[in-house]
């Protein structure tokens, strides 16, 4: 931004962008507060999903992550999709590249697996998987799975476990996970809560097991909002990146939400979500670029096991 843009300017510009492109603006939970405010949509992955494959607008500015906009692209190929910033990945995705998902599949070709992938992975890797679920989802889509073949679930070991809980169904874990969500510790949980000791706790299941049992309520990003509204105190711990307190407190505004602390920090920032900020959000609306682009084969492989997510998660 140079010295005489003020955010108002900004977000003035971005309106008059996306009204010109016929655009609209999807943002993540976890997106800085200026971005979530100048959004059509913010919601979690799921949500998201949904409203990319819904939508009329010629183009989809995606704030959040690439994997995010990735799937905006593989369920709606019509569309332009950007990204403010290309290099917004995920530590999830990073964690389980295609190529060794599908040397790990070939090795154990016998065992017939079932492939969960929640969705923070790769287009490559959506493509070899029967479903796709996300952290608002899950269970759901765990329970759904054929009964007689065994399960792999990638990439993340946590959710995987907190999903295994709550079902019941033994599953092979990925060993991915988020490296915002495990800085949350037993230690930095049980500090916060004897600040606040009537405090409830909601945390993300990417949080690791030891932390997952001190939360009084474990969901997406999503399912945080209606679980802090209707709480019955004042007090609420909200374990999980950052951005999400920006959406709580806009939705919830009787409610204190206060944010869960690491060892290191009084709160949890993702870089890659962070990478977005305004100034690029005019400049790809304006340039469309960066763009995100899949080769059909790739995208119709990866299509599959989202639309059957978007279907077994509606009933
Ligand atoms: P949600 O789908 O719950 O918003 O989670 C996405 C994510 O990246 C969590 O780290
Ligand atoms: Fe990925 Fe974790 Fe960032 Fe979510 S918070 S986008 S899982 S690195």
């Amino acid at each position: 931004m140079d010295a005489k843009e003020t955010v108002f300017d900004l977000k003035e510009e971005i309106l008059a962008l996306k009204k010109e492109r016929n655009a609209v603006i999807l943002a993540h939970n976890y997106q800085t507060g200026d971005i979530q405010d100048v959004a059509d949509y913010v919601g979690d992955s799921l949500g998201l999903a949904y409203h990319a494959k819904a939508t009329n607008a010629d183009v989809i500015a995606f704030c959040g992550v690439h994997f995010m906009a990735e799937t905006a692209k593989i369920v709606n190929p019509g569309k332009i999709v950007v990204l403010p910033d290309k290099d917004a990945g995920c530590s999830l995705e990073q964690s389980c590249p295609a190529d060794q998902l599908e040397a790990f599949l070939q090795q154990n070709a016998g065992k017939n697996y079932y492939v969960i992938a929640y969705i923070n992975c790769s287009g490559g890797v959506k493509a070899l998987c029967d479903v796709i679920c996300t952290s608002g989802n899950a269970v759901k889509i765990v329970n759904q799975a054929p009964a007689d073949r065994p399960i792999l679930f990638v990439p993340d070991e946590n959710l995987g476990a907190w999903v295994m809980e709550q079902t019941g169904r033994k599953m092979d874990l990925w060993k991915g996970n988020c490296y915002v969500h495990v800085e949350f510790t037993r230690e930095s949980i049980h500090k916060i809560k004897a600040e606040y000791p009537d405090a409830l706790v909601v945390a993300h299941p990417e949080c690791t097991h030891s932390v997952r049992l001190l939360a009084d309520e474990v969901c997406s990003t999503e399912k945080m909002v209606d679980y802090c509204k209707n709480a019955p105190v004042k007090n609420i711990i909200v374990v999980t990146e950052s951005g999400m307190l920006h959406r709580l407190r806009k939705e919830c505004p009787d409610k204190n939400l206060i944010a869960g602390p690491t060892d290191r920090c009084a709160c949890a920032d993702c870089r890659y979500m962070k990478m977005n900020t305004l100034q690029k959000l005019r400049d790809c609306l304006d340039t469309l670029q960066p763009r995100v682009e899949m080769e059909e084969s790739l995208r119709k492989r990866a299509e599959a096991p989202l639309l059957r997510m978007l279907e077994q998660s509606r009933g």
